[in-house]
């Protein structure tokens, strides 16, 4: 390894194939943001585009494009840690790369027929070949088979290679959560004609990925990110793990019934949805003790700083968006007046921000590490590390300004059109013309260039931190016993690192 250059040829078989999902992340990444730039002036200026990239085609990029590049941070994330965590290399090389690309043609086919053929006539045709019309996972019939037959070979991949090394804490719920994860993926490839069935079984794939199954990888990945970047004490990390996992199935699984309020589904839904989803923030504010605990055991000391801040906006983020966003709306007596306004939306965007881009960022920063030679990534980097901490506080202002905007849009949809309109045809015009919601869809455009702007930094910040850096990463594994209150941080160790 050598300091500060580019070290592709000398990582594993496994870490460069992390890396090839890393780099389409980003890229994805960088387009979900240019499509939600494109819709967000479409909400202000709807002439913008008409006919040629219609609203409906940039929205479906966009969550689509997003949904895509967080499977591939996850992917790659448990590729870059199976290494380590199972101590063997990854059982089918092979098999594994030409997955990679299978897959990666295949999003590309799906992204090129969204945009230049966007759709068709209402028969099986259109949905084998151009879209199957499911929000967030629209890629038409064939590349849902395709994508299962991926996901497969990647499983393989995981738990052979684990079953030929050894078995952890982490590795063990990460695997059975993987079978949960591509299972679901299932319930949202059949089709029936009978719209309250079709999103029951939507909502299978969509709530239970994202407040279940993607929770608990998270849970791992996070695990694992503490004991590298802090050198956090694994069995601790391991007990946390398994608590927040059974508190998330607990609350999360029945959870979905707060999607099942108004869709058709019997009322008993009303009560238990109601009841088991307002019990989600649990888990979550377990996450945020758990981080703050271990950071601040090892005083805050990370061989990896912006890993760090992304793992601590992680807990945070999660906590916010998805526990105190989605517990706003979540009662029945409540979700009535907010269902389907911006609220949603708002509580979408700080959800899906907070705890998943958050974390795979902080996973993107540990690869870049080892890609520049394991070099130095504590405090004073040169300009101040200027560029991670910009584009940290530059995407966080924008992804939060995006979110109080859609929230005062939202709210007043829930007094003028709800409330006080009844819910009528008319008044879901009025809850649309009012200049407090007009304002906000302005205001929602500027954070969200604003966001944009902080991604353009990260992405450059991935390429160029740590070049020509001549310190080595800091040691952090070898103080994982508790007599670390003595040690006065990060400054007393960089002396003798530098
Ligand atoms: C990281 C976890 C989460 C993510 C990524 C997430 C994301 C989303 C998204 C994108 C929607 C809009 C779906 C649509 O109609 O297109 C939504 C809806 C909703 N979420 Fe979450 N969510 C998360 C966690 C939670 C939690 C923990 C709760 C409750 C405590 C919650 C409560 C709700 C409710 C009630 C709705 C329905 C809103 C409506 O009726 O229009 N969510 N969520
Ligand atoms: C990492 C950042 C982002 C995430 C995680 C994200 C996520 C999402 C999600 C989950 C939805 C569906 C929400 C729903 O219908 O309830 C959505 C819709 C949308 N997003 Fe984003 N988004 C991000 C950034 C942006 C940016 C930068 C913009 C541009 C200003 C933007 C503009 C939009 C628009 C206009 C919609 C359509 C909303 C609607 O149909 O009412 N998003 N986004
Ligand atoms: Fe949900």
């Amino acid at each position: 390894m050598k300091l500060g250059a580019i070290n592709y040829s000398e990582l594993t078989d496994a870490q460069r194939l992390a890396v090839k999902y890393f780099v389409v992340a980003m890229a994805l990444f960088l387009a979900q943001m240019l499509f939600g730039v494109l819709s967000a002036i479409q909400f202000v200026l709807p002439d913008f585009l008409f006919g040629v990239l219609d609203f409906n085609v940039n929205r479906m990029v966009h969550i689509n494009a997003m949904v895509v590049w967080m499977l591939y941070g996850f992917t790659g994330s448990i590729f870059w840690l199976i290494e380590d965590e199972s101590g063997v290399p990854l059982v089918g090389q092979k098999i594994a790369n030409i997955t990679f690309w299978v897959l990666t043609a295949a999003v590309a086919v799906v992204v090129v027929v969204f945009l230049f053929v966007q759709s068709g006539p209402g028969e099986q045709m259109t949905l084998w070949l151009i879209n199957e019309g499911r929000e967030y996972i629209e890629a038409p019939r064939w590349a849902d088979i395709g994508i299962v037959l991926c996901m497969l070979a990647i499983f393989y991949n995981v738990c052979g290679t684990f079953l030929k090394g050894k078995w952890s804490g982490i590795s063990g719920v990460l695997v059975l959560d993987l079978v949960a994860l591509a299972g679901l993926y299932l319930a949202g490839m059949f089709y029936t004609t009978n719209l309250p069935m079709d999103q029951y079984w939507w909502w299978w794939v969509i709530h239970l990925w994202v407040e279940a199954t993607w929770e608990v990888l998270v849970g791992c990945i996070m695990a694992w990110g503490l004991i590298a970047t802090l050198g956090a004490n694994r069995r601790i990390v391991t007990t946390w793990l398994y608590i927040e996992v059974a508190l998330m199935f607990g609350s999360g699984i029945l959870g979905l019934g707060h999607h099942y309020f108004w869709i058709g589904t019997p009322e008993y839904w009303l009560g238990v949805g109601g009841f088991f989803s307002a019990l989600e923030p649990v888990p979550l504010v377990a996450m945020v003790v758990h981080a703050i605990y271990d950071a601040g055991r090892h005083s805050f000391r990370s061989n990896n700083h912006p890993a760090l801040a992304w793992l601590i906006a992680h807990a945070f983020g999660n906590f916010l968006g998805a526990g105190v966003w989605g517990f706003m709306q979540t009662l029945p007596q409540i979700n009535l007046y907010t269902h389907g306004t911006q609220w949603a939306s708002s509580h979408g965007h700080l959800a899906f921000f907070g705890a998943y881009v958050t974390i795979i960022v902080a996973f993107i920063y540990l690869a870049v590490q080892k890609l520049r030679g394991d070099v130095w990534m504590s405090s004073r980097l040169p300009y101040n590390g200027f560029l991670w901490k910009g584009s940290l506080l530059l995407t966080h202002v924008g992804m939060i300004g995006m979110t109080i905007a859609l929230l005062i849009a939202g709210y007043e949809q829930a007094f003028v059109e709800r409330a006080q309109g009844g819910s009528t045809w008319a008044a879901y015009f009025a809850g649309q013309t009012q200049p407090w919601f007009i304002q906000a869809m302005w205001w929602r455009l500027v954070f969200g260039v604003l966001m944009t702007v902080g991604v353009v930094m990260l992405l450059w910040d991935f390429l160029s931190i740590g070049a020509g850096e001549t310190r080595t990463k800091l040691d952090v594994r070898r103080d994982t016993a508790p007599a670390i209150e003595e040690d006065s941080g990060v400054g007393a160790t960089e002396t003798q690192s530098a």
